[in-house]
């Protein structure tokens, strides 16, 4: 049986920071394609209060710190966020971290985020539009939310292929099952008509979509697959609070 998000979190949350190599000193988007360093997506975060969602071992949101911002990083897993106070103890800078659904954000006062942030955790997330909507609640009018998920297409490469192979149909809108290290995840498949829909509708405006072609790397991550050359892995939406 699939285990609730955390609780998979917890589990292959050791193994996930191990295989990882996320930078500290700038945002990441996602495996194997550009920083934030090349895409320059968020503007100068010097004295802005930026919250990153699903902030794992908080490597963005130490980035943020270090660029000036006040950050709070918010994850569900209790695993994750213990690798989160560690690395921010070992790059000296102040994270407040939040062990809460991303979908909860009660915490947080209305128009007061000049940048919500999220890498990679959306697609753990079947309704997007509550996310959306206590998004909008507390970004300041104008201000965006930056996320990266799987690119839709990519989710009909089959990834257990070491050859570029569809696995699915795109219009299987079934979740799916991925399995890591012996742990079971539930994955979820947002289309670009699904988040533009659930955006328009808690009213903010897309204001850029980029599907970043891989760096070429002699060292590619543990998420590598050869079919990256052929189909965008990783979607990036930044999309701005319009009024309430
Ligand atoms: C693939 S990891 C990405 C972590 C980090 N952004 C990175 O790029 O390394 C996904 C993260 O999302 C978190 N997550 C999944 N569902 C969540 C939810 N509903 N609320 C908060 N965090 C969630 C998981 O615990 C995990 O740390």
């Amino acid at each position: 049986m699939t285990d609730a998000p955390s609780a998979a979190w917890d589990r292959f949350s050791a193994e996930y920071q191990r295989r990882s190599a996320i930078p500290v000193d700038t945002a990441y988007y996602g495996p194997d394609i550009p920083t934030e360093r090349q895409l320059r997506l968020l503007g100068d975060l010097k004295g802005k209060r930026v919250v990153e969602l699903g902030c794992g071992a908080a490597q963005s949101s130490i980035a943020f710190a270090k660029a000036g911002a006040t950050v709070i990083g918010v994850d569900s897993s209790a695993a994750q966020l213990s690798y989160a106070h560690q690395l921010c103890a070992k790059e000296e800078v102040r994270v407040e971290l939040r062990h809460a659904d991303m979908a909860e954000l009660a915490f947080l006062r209305a128009d007061s985020v000049d940048l919500v942030f999220s890498a990679n955790a959306f697609q753990f997330v079947e309704d997007l539009n509550r996310v959306f909507r206590q998004v909008h609640r507390v970004l300041k009018v104008g201000s965006p939310l930056v996320f990266s998920l799987p690119h839709p297409a990519w989710s009909i490469i089959d990834e257990e292929r070491p050859d570029p192979t569809i696995g699915r149909s795109y219009f299987d809108r079934d979740p799916e099952r991925v399995v890591w290290d012996g742990v079971e995840f539930t994955t979820y498949r947002h289309d670009f008509s699904g988040l533009y829909g659930a955006l328009t509708r808690s009213s903010y405006r897309v204001d850029l979509i980029a599907e970043p072609s891989p760096v070429p790397s002699a060292q590619h991550s543990w998420q590598w697959r050869d079919a990256m050359e052929l189909v965008p892995r990783t979607l990036i939406i930044r999309a701005r609070k319009e009024g309430n």
